[in-house]
């Protein structure tokens, strides 16, 4: 299995969604996936222009010349997109954005009715035929990640792919406090990566264990207290 594997942080490897995804992509390696990973925080990668050259000057080609030619041909020989991005503002970064913008250049701008029945574009190259979503929040409710999924799961409709599931962990404000208490969490991600790479999928139930919250909501009070503490004295409050 091929993966491609994104990360939308904009603290890139010092983040949450970093050690999330890491964990997941250890275990996709020991299970024989080859992976190729890159950190759009280190990237220049501009929004879609929308001057739809790709579209009607030269198929399945971006105009624009910048960080995203790296992507491209990864993405084209991929099985497996992997999404890492924290929620911001209820949705996915702006360089996850960015990405998934431009590659609507894999699209022609005919229109016909994909599997769902849906008027949609056909394709001039296909993306993964699968995407993963890795996720955290700063809020510890679940319910954080609603509309980010929705994105997701309509994201990978529209580029013809099978949204084959999410891990996302709210609460990334406490486990900041206490990284300890994230660190079971890691091992399970890491063997659910094993098994998406022995298997092409992650059990229901498996992913739903892995989708629970690490912390209760007291327990991120508390928690968050100590950050509070902090972020006032930085501020010169304390
Ligand atoms: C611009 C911005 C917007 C954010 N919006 C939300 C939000 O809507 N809901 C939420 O729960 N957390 C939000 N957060 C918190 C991040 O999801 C959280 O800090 C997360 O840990 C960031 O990922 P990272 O650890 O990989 O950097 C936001 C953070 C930033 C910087």
């Amino acid at each position: 299995m091929n993966v491609i594997a994104l990360n939308g942080s904009a603290r890139g490897k010092k983040g949450v969604t970093w050690k999330l995804m890491d964990s997941l992509l250890k275990g996709l390696s020991e299970g024989g996936a080859v992976i190729k990973e890159f950190q759009l925080k280190e990237m220049n990668i501009s929004p879609c222009r929308a001057c739809l050259t790709c579209m009607h000057k030269t198929p399945g080609q971006c105009a624009q010349r910048d960080d995203m030619d790296q992507i491209y041909l990864p993405l084209k020989e991929s099985d497996l997109f992997l999404m890492g991005t924290p929620v911001y503002t209820d949705s996915m970064s702006a360089q996850m954005k960015a990405v998934m913008d431009r590659c609507i250049c894999g699209m022609d701008p005919f229109l016909v009715r994909d599997i769902s029945n849906r008027i949609r574009h056909p394709f001039s190259w296909s993306m993964p035929s699968k995407f993963f979503l890795v996720s955290t929040s700063g809020f510890p409710e679940v319910e954080s990640f609603s509309p980010l999924i929705l994105t997701f799961k309509a994201q990978a409709a529209n580029f013809g792919a099978e949204s084959i599931g999410e891990i996302c962990i709210p609460g990334s404000i406490a486990l900041q406090m206490a990284p300890h208490l994230l660190e079971p969490r890691l091992s399970q991600i890491q063997e659910a990566g094993k098994a998406l790479a022995l298997h092409g999928k992650i059990a229901p139930t498996l992913l739903e264990e892995l989708n629970q919250p690490i912390l209760t909501t007291a327990q991120y009070l508390e928690l968050s207290a100590k950050y509070e503490c902090w972020a006032r004295k930085s501020r010169g409050e304390g």
